[in-house]
C-alpha cells in the first residue's frame, strides 16, 4: 500500500508519521474505499511497504480504534469498523476533479434514463419484511440443484482445469456447442455446432445482435408488451421501437403487415413462447403467417426463446426459428430460467454469414465466456441433471401457476382481468377502466404484496392499468394470501379512484 509521508520538517515542524497514516486511513474509511469489514495490512507488512519503524503503524492502528475506525480482533488483525462515527459523506467534487458528464457519449445518457426510471422503480419495490412479492419473474432458488452441480464442477476443474482456465475460442466449448446443437434439434432446429454461438445469458445476445445490425435512427419492431431489457438494448444504439400488439395467440401479423408496407424495421424481436410478461404462446398459425410476411418483406426475425421448455399444458409450436425456410431468425436461448441466471450462460443460433459476425462483436465485448462454466454445464446436460431439474421444477412452477389463476379467480373484485399464462413465470393483470397501476402499487406495498408495475414492458406510455404477477418463487402456501391482499388493494383504490393518480417515474423491473 502508497500512503504519501512528509518526512522532512516543513515549517514549523514536522506532523508525526503516525498521524500521517492515520489520517490517510481515516479518509480512505470515510470515503468508503476502505469498506467496512475489510482488513487493514498487517502492522509489520504496511511498514515494509511505507519504510517506516513497525511501532508508528501500531500507534496509527490504536488511534484509528480509539476514535472508532477500526476494530482489533485479537489474533486475527485489525479491521475496519462496521458502523464508522460519522455516516460517510460524499466526497465533495473539487474544482480540480474533472466532471466527466461532459464526456458521456449519448448512448451512454440513453442508458442513463432508462436506468433512472428503474432506480426509481426500485426504491418503491424494496418492500418490507413479510411481504409476498411477485416481482422480478426470476427462479426459485430454493430448487437448484446447487450441489449435484458443485460435483460437476469439481470434476471438471480437476480434469480440465488447466484448459478451460487459459485464454480460449470466442465461439465457445465445443462439447457444449454439439450438446446444444442436439438439444435444439429436440424442438426441430438444425443448427450445426458452428451455427451457435456461446453468449454470457439472452442479454449478451441482445447487445451482440444490436451491435451488428443497428444503426442509428433505425427501426426495430417489437411486440407489446415486450421485455425491458431487451428494449432497453436496442434504445441504447440509437434505435426507435415500432410496437406490435399482442393478442392472445400471439403478435398481430395483419398489424404488422400495415406497418411493413410503410416502414422498414431492421427487424422484429419477438417471444413466441414463455412470453414475458403475459405468459402467452404464438399459435401455430401465426406463427406460419408471421413466417410468411416477413419472408415476403425480407424482415429479420430476432426470436427470444425463453424459454420454450417452460410451459403448463399443451407443448408449444417448435421455436419460429424450426420452421425458418429463408434464414431470417436469429434464436437466442438461455440457462437462465431452466438452470441458473447466475450463470450468464446462453447461446445464439444465426445463418453463417451472420454469426461469424456476432462472433467478432463478442470477442470484442469479452472475448469468451467463462469456459469453466460452460463445461460444467455440459458435463451436468450429459449427466442428464438438467432433465432431471427441469422436470422437478416444473412440476412445481405449474403447481404455483394453477394455485395463482384459481386465486385470482375466487379473490379479484369484477373488471380485472389477466393473461391465462401457458408458460414462462408470469402473467399480465389488467385493472379495471379508472384505476392505474401506480397508484396501486404503495397500497398493495403497506398490505403486503408486491408486484412489478405493467408499464415498463409497454414502449414510450401505455400499460399504467396493468401489473405482472410472477408466480415462480412464491411458495404455494404463500400465493392465496397475496392474492387475498391484492385483492383487497384492488378494492380499495376502486373506493377511492380520486387516488388513482398516476405516480411519476415508475418503471422497468430487473428480469
Ligand atoms: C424474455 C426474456 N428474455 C431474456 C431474459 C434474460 O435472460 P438472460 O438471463 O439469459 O440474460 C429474460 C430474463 O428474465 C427474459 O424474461
Amino acid at each position: 500500500m502508497r500512503i504519501p509521508l512528509e518526512r522532512r520538517a516543513v515549517g514549523g515542524g514536522r506532523v508525526p508519521l503516525s498521524r500521517q497514516i492515520q489520517s490517510h486511513l481515516e479518509r480512505l474509511i470515510r470515503e468508503g474505499k476502505l469498506a467496512p469489514g475489510v482488513k487493514l495490512l498487517a502492522t509489520r507488512e504496511l511498514a515494509h511497504d511505507l519504510g517506516v519503524n513497525r511501532t508508528t503503524v501500531a500507534t496509527a492502528y490504536e488511534e484509528l480504534i480509539a476514535a472508532g475506525w477500526a476494530r482489533a480482533h485479537v489474533g486475527q488483525g485489525t479491521f475496519v469498523a462496521e458502523r464508522v462515527p460519522a455516516l460517510a459523506e460524499p466526497a465533495p467534487i473539487s474544482a480540480q476533479k474533472l466532471d466527466w458528464s461532459g464526456f458521456l457519449s449519448k448512448r451512454a445518457q440513453v442508458v442513463a434514463a432508462d436506468m433512472h426510471r428503474r432506480r426509481a422503480y426500485g426504491q418503491l419495490a424494496r418492500p418490507a419484511p413479510g411481504t409476498i412479492s411477485f416481482a422480478g419473474g426470476m427462479p426459485d432458488s430454493t430448487l437448484f440443484p446447487t450441489d449435484a452441480f458443485r460435483r460437476v464442477l469439481n470434476r471438471v476443474i480437476t480434469q480440465e482445469g488447466r484448459e478451460l482456465l487459459q485464454y480460449y475460442a470466442p465461439g465457445g466449448y465445443p462439447p457444449l456447442r454439439r450438446y446444444l446443437a442436439g438439444y435444439l434439434l429436440r424442438f426441430g432446429v438444425e443448427a450445426r455446432p458452428e451455427d451457435i454461438l456461446i453468449v454470457n445469458g439472452s442479454q449478451q445476445g441482445f447487445d451482440l445482435v444490436a451491435r451488428t445490425l443497428l444503426d442509428p435512427g433505425d427501426l426495430v419492431a417489437i411486440e407489446q408488451p415486450s421485455y425491458p431489457r431487451a428494449m432497453q438494448v436496442f434504445r441504447s444504439f440509437g434505435a426507435a421501437l415500432v410496437p406490435v400488439p399482442l393478442t392472445e395467440a400471439g403478435l398481430s401479423v395483419p398489424h404488422l403487415e400495415r406497418l411493413l408496407e410503410r416502414q422498414t424495421p431492421k427487424f422484429l424481436y419477438c417471444q413466441p413462447s414463455a412470453h414475458n410478461p403475459t405468459g402467452l404462446t404464438m399459435s401455430l398459425a401465426v406463427r406460419q403467417r408471421l413466417l410468411e410476411v416477413a419472408a415476403r418483406h425480407r424482415l429479420p426475425i430476432v426470436e427470444d426463446g425463453f424459454d420454450g421448455t417452460l410451459f403448463y399444458g399443451a407443448r408449444p409450436p417448435g421455436p419460429l426459428k424450426a420452421m425458418d425456410m429463408a434464414g431470417l431468425v436469429v434464436y437466442i436461448g438461455t440457462f437462465s430460467k431452466i438452470l441458473f441466471p447466475g450463470l450468464r450462460l446462453g447461446w445464439i443460433v444465426a445463418p453463417p454469414a451472420l454469426i461469424e459476425r456476432l462472433e467478432m462483436a463478442k470477442q470484442l465485448a469479452d472475448i469468451h465466456t467463462s469456459p469453466l462454466l460452460q463445461a460444467a454445464v455440459y458435463h451436468f446436460c450429459e449427466r442428464r441433471l438438467l432433465e432431471r431439474h427441469q422436470a422437478r421444477a416444473l412440476r412445481e412452477y405449474a403447481r404455483r401457476r394453477e394455485t395463482l389463476l384459481d386465486g385470482l379467480r375466487r379473490l379479484m373484485p369484477p373488471g380485472v382481468t389477466w393473461t391465462e399464462t401457458a408458460g414462462g413465470f408470469s402473467l399480465l393483470l389488467t385493472l379495471p377502466e379508472g384505476l392505474e397501476t401506480a397508484a396501486l402499487l404503495p397500497r398493495a406495498q403497506a398490505r403486503g404484496v408486491t408486484f412489478t408495475p405493467g408499464d415498463a414492458f409497454f414502449i414510450d406510455g401505455g400499460g399504467e392499468r396493468s401489473l405482472r404477477l410472477s408466480f415462480s418463487a412464491v411458495p404455494v402456501s404463500q400465493i392465496d394470501d397475496g392474492m387475498k391482499r391484492l385483492g383487497d388493494a384492488i378494492r380499495d383504490l376502486g373506493r377511492h379512484p380520486d387516488h388513482a393518480v398516476r405516480e411519476p417515474e415508475l418503471s422497468v423491473p430487473l428480469v
